[in-house]
């Protein structure tokens, strides 16, 4: 019985942590969000869009890009770079 207790208690709280855990991504079901969770979220924890100033993630991404060559990660193409990129400036602080 206190197994039990115990048991539903840490479920509990696992459940609270998961509530006030990262602030979830907008529009996070989106082509461009889930392209930014894959994309952006391989070497690090995606980080929220709102994080920086749109003037700052362009410096950024660059600099983004440049370890994706560093890594032998593909590069992304014209057409995720601007979809990214969108997403990043559309939300942005
Ligand atoms: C190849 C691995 C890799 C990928 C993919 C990657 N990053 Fe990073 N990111 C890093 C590393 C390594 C750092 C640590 C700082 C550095 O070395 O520049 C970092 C740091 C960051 C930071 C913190 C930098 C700061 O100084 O504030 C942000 C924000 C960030 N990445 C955003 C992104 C975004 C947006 C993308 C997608 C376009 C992305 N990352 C994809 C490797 C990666």
């Amino acid at each position: 019985m206190k197994r039990a207790l115990c048991f539903v208690s840490m479920v509990g709280l696992t459940m609270i942590g998961c509530a006030v855990g990262p602030t979830p991504i907008p529009e996070a079901q989106s082509p461009a969000a889930l392209l930014y969770a894959e994309k952006c979220g391989a070497c690090h924890a995606v980080p929220h869009p709102k994080r920086n100033t749109a003037a700052e993630w362009q410096h950024l991404f660059v600099l983004m890009e440049q370890r994706m060559i560093e890594r032998n990660i593909v590069a992304l193409t014209d057409e995720q770079r601007e979809m990214l990129m969108s997403y990043l400036q559309n939300n942005a602080r």
